[in-house]
């Protein structure tokens, strides 16, 4: 297990496509149950949890460093290799898209985003 490699590729993601207006169309596809699935599977939020507290959602930075749906699924799929998890790429994008919809929300409006969400 290393990540802090992990860590380091987010500086190294170049800028992905724009979003539009809706659900990007890199994740319009996606299989959000299997996504979910995933997520809790691999323990995701119980390290992130470690490091940032609460429930380790606060991890997840729209206005970060990852800023593209294109860089999200490639953060992902980069600590998917780093992390030896070895998900199928459709599974990257599943995981990518519950992270879309759930936290990073790019190209759907501010007043889109759950009432409890951050
Ligand atoms: C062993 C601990 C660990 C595990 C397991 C882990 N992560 Fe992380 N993850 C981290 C740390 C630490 C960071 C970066 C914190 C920082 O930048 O300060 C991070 C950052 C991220 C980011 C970037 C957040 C941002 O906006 O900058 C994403 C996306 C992410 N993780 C997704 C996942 C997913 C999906 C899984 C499960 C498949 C996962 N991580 C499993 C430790 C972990």
């Amino acid at each position: 297990m290393n990540w802090l490699t992990c860590l380091s590729a987010s500086a190294l993601i170049g800028v992905g496509a724009s979003a539009g207006a809706q659900t990007p169309k890199l994740f319009r596809d996606a299989d959000l149950k299997l996504g979910e699935r995933l997520i809790r599977e691999n323990r995701c939020s119980e390290c992130h949890a470690r490091k940032v507290g609460a429930d380790g959602s606060s991890i997840y930075r729209p206005n970060g460093k990852i800023n593209t749906p294109a860089a999200l699924r490639g953060m992902v799929d980069y600590c998917s290799t780093e992390l030896n998890l070895g998900l199928f790429p459709e599974e990257v994008t599943a995981v990518a898209a519950v992270l879309q919809r759930d936290h990073y929300r790019f190209g759907i409006s501010p007043a889109a985003r759950p009432a409890s969400g951050r």
